[in-house]
């Protein structure tokens, strides 16, 4: 890992890229011993934000992720009303969180006025245990949380903390197909790149993405990891598809409802309530808020670029013959015959 940080003096634009890349470094120089330990016995491959991803428990990931995930998995402790929300990056964590909040916190028969939804993003309510609550070395007090506790993450099935795993907390996890997946992505990390980077062209992006490396992939694990638990024990996992609930949002959010302990009742169903929580949730009504144009709930990443097109198979507008070609055959390859598949047209 390089110790040098950058001066230099020139355009604003230009100082602020150095400046950004810098944070970079130095986010990194402040690792824990033990973490830059590890992360020298790590194989690493060329990283979109930061210099390198390394694979730890066989998924990729950058250095501050990593140090936060081990406090992540040594430290905590599950209760069994906890709602774990689940998802490999741009599968639609965004929209899952604001919908299970929205589930679980709605007052009898109704949808407040001044939802808390219209004043924070949705990364502020369920927080993520790797980007906020174990993040630089720290320990969260989780015992002022109400209950049902939510969080989100996009550790993988196989690495997640014991406590989660045996205790019956539940775990909702939210899979987009991979075509829209990756354009999402490649959109969005060089949306949040540092701006002295250069942009990473789709083609150098796709083959890494069909190779597995990207942040929490290879993404055909991530997905069959929470896909098996979740015909193994249904109870326990519940998994969703971005394009199902494009498709019959209502129908899903029954679904979720009653998977989370909280069913609409007749009189909630008759009332609106289901509609009333997709309306709330809408991309179109989140992505004009104030809270989530600016700011940032998530560190490093803007608000504003976490809401873009939202679209099932916008991936026709980037992909080449080729590229169709070669990720079916990677589908085929490494989904086929799990029983998961994807709707990946409108
Ligand atoms: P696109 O880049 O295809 O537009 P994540 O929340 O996991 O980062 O996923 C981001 C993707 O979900 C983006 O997809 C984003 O536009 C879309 N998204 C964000 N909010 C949404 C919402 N309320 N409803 C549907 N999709 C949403």
């Amino acid at each position: 890992m390089s110790n040098v940080l950058i001066n230099f003096h020139s355009t604003n634009t230009t100082s602020m890229a150095i400046t950004q890349f810098n944070e970079v470094v130095a986010e990194e120089e402040k690792l824990s011993h033990e973490c830059k330990q590890l992360l020298l016995s790590l194989p690493k491959e060329k990283g979109w934000r930061t210099p390198h991803l390394y694979l730890y428990q066989n998924f990729w990931c950058q250095p501050t992720e990593i140090q936060a995930i081990m406090s992540f998995q040594k430290h905590f402790q599950a209760k069994e009303s906890d709602i774990v929300l689940a998802s490999i990056p741009k599968s639609g964590t965004t929209w899952l969180k604001a919908l299970a909040f929205a589930i679980v916190n709605r007052k009898p028969s109704a949808i407040s006025k001044n939802h808390p939804l219209e004043s924070s993003n949705p990364h502020d309510l369920v927080p993520f245990f790797e980007y906020k609550l174990y993040a630089n070395d720290q320990l969260p007090d989780l015992s002022t949380m109400t209950e049902p506790r939510l969080f989100g993450t996009h550790v993988p099935f196989a690495s997640l903390p014991n406590s989660i795993v045996k205790s019956n907390c539940r775990i909702v996890y939210i899979c987009r197909n991979p075509f829209d997946t990756f354009v999402s992505i490649w959109h969005f990390l060089n949306k949040i790149k540092p701006r002295s980077s250069p942009s990473v062209s789709l083609e150098e992006a796709f083959e890494m993405y069909c190779n597995g490396v990207i942040g929490f992939g290879p993404f055909w694990t991530h997905m069959l990891g929470y896909w098996k638990e979740s015909i193994e024990k249904p109870d326990k996992v519940l998994f969703l598809k971005y394009e199902d609930m494009k498709g019959d949002l209502s129908f899903q959010l029954k679904k979720l409802a009653k998977f989370l302990g909280s069913p609409f009742s007749v009189e909630e169903e008759r009332k609106g309530v289901i509609e009333k929580i997709a309306k709330l949730c809408s991309f179109e009504s989140m992505k004009q808020l104030e809270v989530n144009k600016s700011g940032k709930s998530i560190k490093n990443f803007e608000n504003k670029n976490l809401f873009r097109k939202a679209e099932v198979g916008d991936w026709v507008n980037y992909f080449s013959p080729l590229m169709v070609d070669k990720l079916s055959k990677l589908m085929e390859e490494k989904l086929g015959g799990s029983g998961l598949s994807f709707r990946v047209f409108h």
